[in-house]
């Protein structure tokens, strides 16, 4: 399986709904303050994140390497009621998101665990330059392990808590919910309760972490 291949991954994946991890952030953020926002996702896939956020958002824009997806999410943008706040753009991760926007909350979705650690420290460091200062927001949801790191042939890594600890510490962690494969897993359907019936396996684990950026001290 090309993990590496975007626009693989685009035709696998084309008609997936939204994630789970996307209600999650709207039921944390109370609706006022997410309609001043304008929040990014990188690796969007099909769109169906960001075409839901732009119900609630200033502005909305989407960051996806498959030149393929782009195309379709554009056609969709182009005859959507919300267009004026929608964009995409075709970039390939690590890339500094170079506009004259600063983003309120930046979305990592199920694509840190498609970049290396290097790509990653690097993306922070473009991520951070477009935060909108005290108070904007990191969300990230994707795989997690318990113990260790690791990193499989095909590219995917998964990595701990302690890890993304590490890894945002110029940001605060203000809210971690663990989740137990998103697909399948009925559940977190109702994500108002804290799944307590998880696996011992956690090969299928999720988290989405929402990390926001602190004073500087
Ligand atoms: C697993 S999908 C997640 C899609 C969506 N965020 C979600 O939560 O459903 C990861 C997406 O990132 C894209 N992608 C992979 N590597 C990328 C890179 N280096 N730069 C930008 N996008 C990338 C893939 O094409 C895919 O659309």
């Amino acid at each position: 399986m090309a993990y590496n291949d975007p626009n693989e991954y685009y035709r696998r994946n084309r008609n997936e709904t939204r994630s789970y991890f996307i209600d999650f952030l709207l039921q944390i953020i109370p609706k006022k303050e997410m309609s001043t926002y304008n929040v990014a996702e990188l690796g969007v896939g099909n769109g169906a994140n960001m075409f839901l956020l732009a119900n609630y958002t200033r502005f909305c824009h989407g960051f996806e390497a498959s030149d393929e997806a782009c195309k379709d999410i554009q056609r969709q943008i182009d005859i959507h009621p919300h267009r004026e706040k929608l964009k995409i753009e075709n970039v390939r991760l690590p890339h500094r998101l170079n506009n004259p926007v600063r983003y309120d909350i930046l979305i990592y979705g199920f694509m840190g665990y498609l970049l290396s650690d290097d790509e990653l420290e690097k993306q922070k460091s473009y991520s951070l330059e477009v935060l909108n200062g005290t108070g904007s927001y990191i969300y990230i949801f994707d795989f997690i392990s318990r113990e260790k790191k690791s990193r499989t042939e095909e590219g995917v890594s998964k990595r701990t808590l302690q890890f993304w600890l590490e890894h945002f510490s110029e940001l605060d962690l203000l809210n971690f919910q663990l989740f137990d494969d998103c697909r399948d897993n009925k559940l977190i359907d109702d994500l108002t309760v804290v799944n307590t019936n998880l696996t011992s396996d956690d090969n299928r684990w999720m988290f989405a972490a929402l990390f926001r950026k602190m004073d500087k001290r």
